[in-house]
């Protein structure tokens, strides 16, 4: 048997050569960190709870013409998908007031943006993703004029169809990070959503008791990770119906801890 070539390892995510040129598989790892790496641990079946969860939201969203890399789904762990180019930035939407622009600005976690902001992080660990403007994205040529009026687009029409897909479900979308790739065919390059849309990088609270259903439980040490993962994907209907309400269990840890 040979063993196939690793491309390349991130902190939740490992990528696989793929089976034809221009594809590769995306491995999620049970890995989080927290904090530019500086917080490490694992939540427990996380990395399928996500690969099932990105499958599903990239697939609703390719049905509403967002161009996605996502292929197939291969097995519990992996998808397919295609090989882009990533752009090195990453794109903050938020509705809701909470984390780094709560700290940043003084604004009470929790409070409802007056509109939606779009906020832009140079994807560089070394030096801590700082946040940028389009000035610099223009200045240092990580992306052209057009690509990020299509970045900008495509994050607006996600941030539309989630912020529904989540209401539907009780659950708010507070804020979340989305990360674009150019597809190249011939000597054309053309933007698509690239990595993954799941409880990791995204803000959701449960819309009855404010409950945090994402990785904001690891990184504040709430508790209940894996459930609040659980929880997200039961909602979306990716688990068997029956399994307990997790939100009550997340008042548990809440309460245990003090927080
Ligand atoms: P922030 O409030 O810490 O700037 O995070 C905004 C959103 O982006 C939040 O949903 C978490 C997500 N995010 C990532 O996915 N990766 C990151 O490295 C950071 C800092 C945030
Ligand atoms: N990407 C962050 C890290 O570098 C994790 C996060 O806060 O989402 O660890």
């Amino acid at each position: 048997m040979t063993r196939r070539r690793l491309v390349y390892e991130g902190k939740a995510k490992i990528l696989y050569e793929g089976p034809e040129p221009g594809t590769l598989i995306q491995y999620f790892k049970d890995d989080a960190t927290a904090f530019n790496a500086q917080k490490k641990g694992q939540i427990a079946g996380k990395g399928v709870l996500n690969n099932r969860i990105s499958e599903h939201i990239y697939t609703l969203l390719g049905t509403i013409g967002i161009p996605t890399h996502f292929v197939r789904r291969l097995n519990m762990r992996e998808q397919l998908i295609r090989q882009v180019e990533i752009v090195p930035i990453e794109v903050v939407v938020r509705n809701v007031a909470a984390g780094s622009i709560s700290k940043r600005l003084g604004i009470e976690e929790g409070t409802q943006l007056p509109r939606t902001i779009i906020e832009y992080y140079y994807k560089d660990d070394a030096l801590g993703d700082p946040m940028i403007a389009d000035e610099h994205i223009a200045c240092f040529g990580w992306a052209s004029q057009e690509e990020m009026n299509d970045i900008a687009d495509m994050a607006i029409r996600v941030n539309d169809f989630l912020c529904g897909l989540f209401a539907g479900i009780g659950i708010r979308l507070v804020d979340f990070k989305l990360e674009f790739g150019r597809l190249w065919e011939n000597d054309y390059a053309r933007i698509i959503l690239a990595d993954e849309i799941s409880p990791d990088g995204c803000r959701l609270w449960d819309m009855a008791s404010g409950e945090k259903l994402d990785k904001d439980r690891f990184r504040r040490d709430l508790g209940g990770e894996a459930e609040a993962y659980q929880e997200v994907a039961r909602r979306l209907g990716l688990l068997p119906e029956g399994e307990p309400n997790a939100v009550l269990d997340m008042a548990e840890h809440r309460q245990k801890r003090g927080k």
